[in-house]
C-alpha cells in the first residue's frame, strides 16, 4: 500500500497542525487586545447570565417571548465560549498553533450552535407576529408545548448537517499552507487552505448557508412585513408606539447578526479580503452577544422592573 502512495506523498506535505494568525499583524497590541477581549467576554457572560437568570426566576417574565430570549442568551454564552477563550489564550501566550482535531472541534461547535441562533431569532419574530397579528389566539398557538418544541427543534435541527459538513471539510487534504488568516476555525479560511478539487465542498457550504441563514432571515422579513402592515392599520398612536418599541429591539439584534453573517457566508466568492472577513465575523461572534442583553434590557420596561423586583426581594431577605 505504502509504495503506491509514495509519489503523491513526495509532492505534497500534509498539514498536521494549523496556525491561527488572528491579530498577528498587530501583535504589538496583543496585551491591549487581550484586555479588551477579556472585558468583552466578562460583559457577555454577565449580561447574558443576567437575562437567563431573570427570565427564569421572575414570574412576570414567564411568557414565550422571554422564554425564547432566555434560551437565546444561554445559546450566546455557549457559542462565545467556543471562540473567545481560545482567542484570549492565543493573545496571552502568543502561541497560535492549533491541532487539526481541536480546529475541527471548534468549527463543529461554532456551526452546530450557529444554526439555532438563526432559527431562534426566526422563532422570536414568529412569536411577535402571532402576538400582534393573531392576538386572540395567542395563548392557544403559543402554548408551553409549542414553545418547547420550537426551541428544541431550533437546537437539534442543525446538528446532523453541521457535523456532516465539518467531517466533509476536514476530510480534505491541506497542503497549500497551514496559516489560517482568522481568529477561529471558520469555514472559508479553512477551505482556502485545502488543495485539490473543492468545488463540491464550496457548493455544499453554500447550500447549508442558504438553508440555515437565508431561510430564517426570509422568515423574519415575512413576519415583520405582516407585523408592519397590521400596525399601520392600528388607529391609536400609543399602541403603534408600543409595538414598534418591542419589535425594534429584536430587529436591531437581527440586523447585527444576520447582516455580517449573510455577507460572510453568502457573498460571491473572493469579493473581499480576509481582513474584511475577520472584522465582519467579529460582529456575529462578539458584538451581537455583547449588545443583545443591553438592547433588550435597557429598552425594555418589563425587564428593568423584573430586575428591580428581584433586587428588592433579595436585598431584604
Ligand atoms: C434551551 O433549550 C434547549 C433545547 O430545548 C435546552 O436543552 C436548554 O436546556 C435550554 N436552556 C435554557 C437555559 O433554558
Amino acid at each position: 500500500m505504502n509504495q503506491h502512495q509514495k509519489p503523491t506523498e513526495e509532492s505534497r506535505t500534509e498539514v498536521m497542525e494549523f496556525v491561527l494568525l488572528g491579530f498577528s499583524d498587530v501583535s504589538h497590541l496583543h496585551w491591549f487586545l487581550f484586555g479588551l477581549f477579556l472585558a468583552i467576554y466578562i460583559i457577555i457572560l454577565l449580561g447574558n447570565g443576567t437575562i437567563l437568570l431573570i427570565t427564569k426566576v421572575e414570574p412576570t417574565l414567564h411568557t414565550p417571548m422571554y422564554y425564547f430570549l432566555g434560551n437565546f442568551s444561554f445559546l450566546e454564552i455557549c457559542y462565545v465560549s467556543f471562540t473567545l477563550p481560545r482567542m484570549l489564550v492565543n493573545l496571552g501566550t502568543q502561541r497560535r498553533s492549533i491541532s487539526l482535531v481541536a480546529c475541527a472541534t471548534q468549527m463543529c461547535f461554532v456551526l452546530v450552535l450557529g444554526a439555532p441562533e438563526c432559527f431562534l431569532l426566526a422563532v422570536m419574530s414568529y412569536d411577535h407576529y402571532v402576538d400582534i397579528c393573531n392576538t386572540l389566539n395567542y395563548s392557544l398557538l403559543m402554548n408551553h408545548k409549542v414553545c418547547t418544541q420550537l426551541v428544541t427543534g431550533s437546537w437539534i435541527s442543525g446538528i446532523p448537517v453541521q457535523i456532516g459538513q465539518t467531517f466533509q471539510i476536514f476530510s480534505l487534504s491541506f497542503c497549500a499552507s497551514n496559516q489560517i488568516n482568522h481568529f477561529f476555525c471558520d469555514i472559508s479560511p479553512i477551505l482556502n487552505l485545502a488543495c485539490g478539487e473543492i468545488f463540491v465542498n464550496k457548493m455544499m457550504v453554500y447550500i447549508v448557508a442558504v438553508l440555515f441563514v437565508l431561510v430564517p432571515f426570509l422568515l423574519i422579513l415575512i413576519s415583520y412585513s405582516k407585523i408592519i402592515s397590521t400596525v399601520l392599520k392600528l388607529s391609536s398612536t400609543t399602541s403603534r408606539a408600543k409595538v414598534f418599541s418591542t419589535c425594534s429591539s429584536h430587529l436591531a439584534v437581527v440586523g447585527l447578526f444576520f447582516g455580517p453573517g449573510i455577507i460572510t457566508y453568502l457573498r460571491p466568492k473572493s469579493s473581499h479580503s480576509p481582513d474584511t472577513e475577520k472584522v465582519l465575523s467579529l460582529f456575529y461572534t462578539i458584538v451581537t452577544p455583547m449588545l443583545n442583553p443591553m438592547i433588550y434590557s435597557l429598552r425594555n420596561k418589563d425587564v428593568i422592573m423584573a430586575l428591580e423586583n428581584y433586587y428588592i426581594n433579595n436585598s431584604f431577605e
